[in-house]
């Protein structure tokens, strides 16, 4: 696996591959299976794959929040080698944001709710990241997983009103055995609490209306920004002893 870390490298070594398709799935590191499996349908559906590595500073809205953010660079290579990644990038945010986030890219209407009204400037600093690395990576796919399902929803927004040549891959929330959606979050969690944690899946696939299965959450003991139904899906942000989990799933 190749190691990029400047811009400049990155565009040259683009420049080779004309004729290969290129897929690309854009992460915060702290990698796990949820991450991999994007990694698997990218090998499977393209010629080369890159993988980003970049705690994006500007979409935390709680600055303790992205200075606690896990680190696991080593090992997070190591998955990747296994895998057979192609490239890593990892570009340094003076690089990335060499105007200081001067210039911003931002939604006005779907990222004022949800997410978007727990979190002010959240989807701003994501759309920004995610619109740079597009724009250098220059993929033929880029993968993002549902979990993260208003994400989702911007990105493919975005990429239709700019014109972006690259497809946006939708791909299913991978959970453990307990339903708990896969999240570099849950390493805050101990193994109890994971367990605990399933419980926010198991009622939003249930099929209790939306006021029991608040009820039933807040008797749990989590603490709810929002559970709603939406796009045809069950959304939801909690938190669960001082750590805040998403999850969505299909309306059946
Ligand atoms: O979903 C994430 O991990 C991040 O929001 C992303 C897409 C890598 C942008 O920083």
């Amino acid at each position: 696996m190749n190691i990029v870390t400047q811009i400049k490298a990155w565009q040259t070594i683009r420049k080779q591959f004309n004729t290969h398709s290129l897929g690309f799935i854009p992460t915060m590191g702290c990698l796990h299976e949820g991450h991999l499996s994007l990694v698997d349908r990218a090998k499977r559906e393209n010629d080369r794959v890159v993988v980003s590595i970049f705690v994006n500073p500007t979409q935390f809205n709680q600055e303790q929040d992205f200075l606690s953010y896990p680190n696991t660079l080593e090992q997070d290579t190591q998955l990747l080698i296994e895998r057979h990644v192609d490239y890593l990038f990892l570009p340094q945010a003076s690089e990335l944001y060499s105007d200081h986030y001067s210039i911003k890219i931002s939604e006005e209407t779907l990222s004022a709710e949800l997410e978007g009204a727990h979190r002010p400037g959240h989807f701003t600093g994501m759309l920004t990241v995610v619109l740079k690395l597009l724009n250098l990576i220059q993929a033929h796919r880029a993968y993002f997983g549902e979990k993260d399902y208003q994400q989702l929803l911007l990105v493919k927004k975005m990429v239709e009103a700019l014109f972006i040549p690259t497809d946006i891959m939708a791909c299913d929330t991978c959970r453990a055995k307990n339903g708990l959606a896969l999240s570099s979050r849950n390493t805050r969690l101990s193994p109890e609490q994971q367990q605990h944690a399933a419980h926010l899946f198991r009622l939003l696939n249930s099929e209790l209306d939306i006021n029991t299965l608040q009820a039933q959450l807040l008797e749990l003991g989590f603490k709810i920004d929002y559970v709603e139904e939406k796009w045809q899906r069950r959304l939801a942000a909690v938190w669960l002893d001082g750590v805040r989990l998403i999850d969505n799933t299909k309306i059946r």
